[in-house]
């Protein structure tokens, strides 16, 4: 990464860390909405919770928010019934098959992550993705020196649900904020405003088949950030951590690198591993693994995740059934 680069965006920052004071801030959430075919909203009454390892127990109960979508592995699997005709994808058996997912919620650690972020927030501050509205209401919780907040979210539902929740309760935040329909990746290539925080956060989960995405978005919000401005992405150095050991794993199992679709940063990992000769001792396999995964950077418009090999899975099953979706067929 150049040197520029750095000052602005450390990649090396974390933020999974557990911090108390994240779990006792007042947030405004959407109310419960019924399952149906789109999006719907869950609460669950919780008592205790792993965070980054540490089981933290609450002194009295909390409500924890999920939004919940349907699984989109619809999209790559075809199911039939027992006379083989094809059944509709918005069938009642695909949410046996692929249960819906949570796309996004307020379990600890994400808001640990996010408090992370927003202690550092300044000035103009640009969001990527408004999910829940959690990092707003964060960076106004700790009295961050706020200029502004300008949110940039694709999806109208989103930004209907949580202006309703949040915004139409605090008129205070309602003041400074901005939200804008559109993608950020559009809104950091179209605009000439500078920015003094830059925070990104737009993909689902920490699964390493987005960095090279990320790499693709930070190139775009450099060009957005003040000179002494700083960017934040979530998860961004747990990510090249699980990347870092996923590269080690496979190359120490002899791993079969043409049998599969391989994301930018994989490919770049493997065209590397392919031009040594001889044994290659465990600390090269780090260091050049973690250079294609800070470096390489492609826009998700030019790769389908879901196509491209990973180990990463919400669970052992996931796990597997992502990396038999990214298997070459002949
Ligand atoms: C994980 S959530 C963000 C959570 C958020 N940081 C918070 O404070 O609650 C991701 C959000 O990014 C949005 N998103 C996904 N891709 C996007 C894009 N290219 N541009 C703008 N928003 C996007 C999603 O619709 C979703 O609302």
């Amino acid at each position: 990464m150049a040197d520029s680069f750095i000052n602005n965006f450390n990649p090396i920052w974390r933020d999974d860390i557990f911090d108390k004071q994240a779990l006792d801030i007042h947030l405004y959430l959407p109310d419960v909405i019924p399952e149906n075919n789109q999006l719907w909203v869950e609460k669950q009454i919780i008592s205790q919770e792993f965070i980054f390892g540490h089981l933290h127990t609450y002194a009295s109960c909390r409500e924890m928010t999920s939004l919940v979508k349907p699984s989109d592995m619809a999209d790559y699997y075809q199911v039939r019934n027992e006379k083989g005709e094809i059944i509709s994808s918005d069938h009642p058996v695909f949410s046996y098959m692929f249960p819906p997912q949570a796309w996004m919620s307020d379990i600890g650690e994400e808001l640990c992550m996010m408090f992370a972020a927003a202690k550092f927030a300044k000035g103009r501050i640009l969001v990527g993705g408004l999910g829940l509205g959690i990092y707003p209401q964060f960076v106004f919780s700790l009295n961050c020196p706020v200029e502004s907040i300008t949110i940039v979210e694709r999806d109208p539902v989103i930004i209907r649900l949580i202006t309703e929740a949040w915004l139409g309760k605090d008129l205070i935040h309602r003041d400074k904020t901005t939200i804008i329909e559109g993608t950020i990746e559009e809104y950091l290539q179209k605009n000439d405003l500078l920015f003094d925080t830059i925070y990104l956060d737009t993909w689902e989960d920490a699964d390493p088949r987005f960095l090279a995405h990320i790499n693709y978005l930070l190139k775009l919000a450099h060009s957005r950030i003040s000179f002494d401005g700083d960017i934040k992405c979530w998860g961004y150095a747990q990510m090249i951590d699980t990347f870092v050991e996923n590269a080690k794993n496979l190359t120490r199992k002899s791993f079969l690198w043409n049998d599969y679709h391989l994301d930018p940063v994989l490919q770049a990992y493997s065209d590397w591993l392919s031009s040594q000769n001889g044994e290659v001792t465990v600390d090269a396999i780090k260091h050049a693994a973690r250079e294609c995964a800070v470096t390489i950077n492609k826009s998700i418009d030019t790769y389908d995740r879901h196509r491209c090999f990973t180990g990463y899975g919400r669970s052992l099953h996931d796990a597997y059934r992502n990396s038999e979706l990214s298997r070459k067929v002949d």
